[in-house]
């Protein structure tokens, strides 16, 4: 299983990092386009493989994809981070051109490759790389909603005063700060929905927060976070690597599927060794079902910002 994650910069490295950690991974692969960068980045963390017990090689390189050959799997974070007060759609501009280089290139070295988008704006991303490869759906995967679904459990658990490992719940729509649709009514502890627990404006509050969730550590840290998107883009690559057929919501392409056609955009699917193998359809509620048309609508206004 060889594994290549495009953009050596703080998601990348950490998603290398936590693949590397897991130990599932023959391989991993850094490529920056910043000189010795990626090479510097994936020495350093070879030299934790001895104190973190992983036996996963790490290699650096600069912008040669010869080195990427035959992965099975390529992570795109490649591109610039929001800055405090930005939104995830103000980075069309550039990352977009990015994004588009990255994917041919990748395609060019690994025929075979599925490809895991993390820049963003995401969903427009996913998008751009269908538009630009023609690669099968199932092998374009955007990662937003497992990263949005995981904040959404840290503010359950605080609402709740719970741990963690007690709360279940899944964000869908596009990943964006307005587009979010955090899934409160199916939200459990333990399998009693969190509605038996928490006021309406608990969950209000749980909500907002979720949505603003990137933008709130963006303030914080000055630029985007790394982290836990590093953490959600492991998950994905080891469902895939590992065959596991887990359930995350990830941006896919939808020709119908929740009353949604020609846009990528987050919703429930299975992961397994094909990439995505399934689109889960979950009964939405008449209000969720709106602030998923919200949502999209939103999307496909960036959608349009594309030169394709
Ligand atoms: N989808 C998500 O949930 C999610 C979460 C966090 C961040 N992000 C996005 O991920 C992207 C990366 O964020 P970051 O914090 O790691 O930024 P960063 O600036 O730390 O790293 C980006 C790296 O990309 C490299 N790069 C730029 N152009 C390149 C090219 N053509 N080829 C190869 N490498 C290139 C840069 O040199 C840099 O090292 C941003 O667009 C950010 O908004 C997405």
């Amino acid at each position: 299983m060889k594994v290549t994650v495009v953009g050596a910069g703080a998601v990348g490295a950490s998603c290398a990092e936590y693949i590397a950690m897991k130990n599932f991974a023959s391989e991993v692969v850094l490529l920056d386009i910043k000189e010795g960068y990626a090479e510097g980045k994936a020495m350093d963390l070879m030299q934790t493989a001895s104190l973190n017990g992983f036996d996963t090689k790490i290699t650096g390189s600069t912008n040669d994809y010869g080195k990427t050959a035959d992965s099975d799997i390529a992570v795109i974070t490649s591109g610039i981070p929001r800055k405090p007060g930005m939104t995830r759609e103000e980075l069309i501009g550039i990352n977009a051109g990015i994004v588009k280089t990255v994917a041919t290139s990748l395609l060019e070295h690994s025929p075979n490759v599925t490809i895991i988008v993390v820049s963003n704006p995401m969903d427009t991303m996913t998008y751009l790389v269908h538009k630009a490869t023609g690669l099968p759906k199932n092998r374009i995967i955007g990662m937003g909603g497992a990263l949005d679904s995981a904040r959404f459990k840290y503010r359950l658990a605080q609402a709740l005063e719970a741990p963690i490992s007690d709360v279940d719940g899944m964000v869908i729509g596009g990943h964006s700060d307005t587009g979010m649709v955090p899934l409160v009514g199916h939200a459990t502890r333990n399998s009693v929905k969190v509605s038996e627990f928490l006021s309406e404006e608990k969950m209000d509050w749980v909500v907002e927060e979720t949505k603003v969730g990137g933008a709130t550590l963006t303030k914080l840290l000055g630029t985007s976070a790394w982290y836990a998107p590093g953490a959600a883009v492991s998950g994905l690559v080891q469902a895939i690597a590992c065959d596991q057929k887990k359930m995350f919501p990830c941006s896919t392409l939808l020709e119908g599927e929740y009353d949604l056609d020609d846009i990528c955009i987050g919703v429930p699917v299975i992961l397994g060794k094909n990439g995505i193998e399934k689109i889960v359809e979950i009964e939405l509620s008449d209000a969720e079902k709106a602030k998923m048309q919200e949502s999209a609508a939103g999307v496909k206004k960036t959608n349009g910002l594309l030169e394709v």
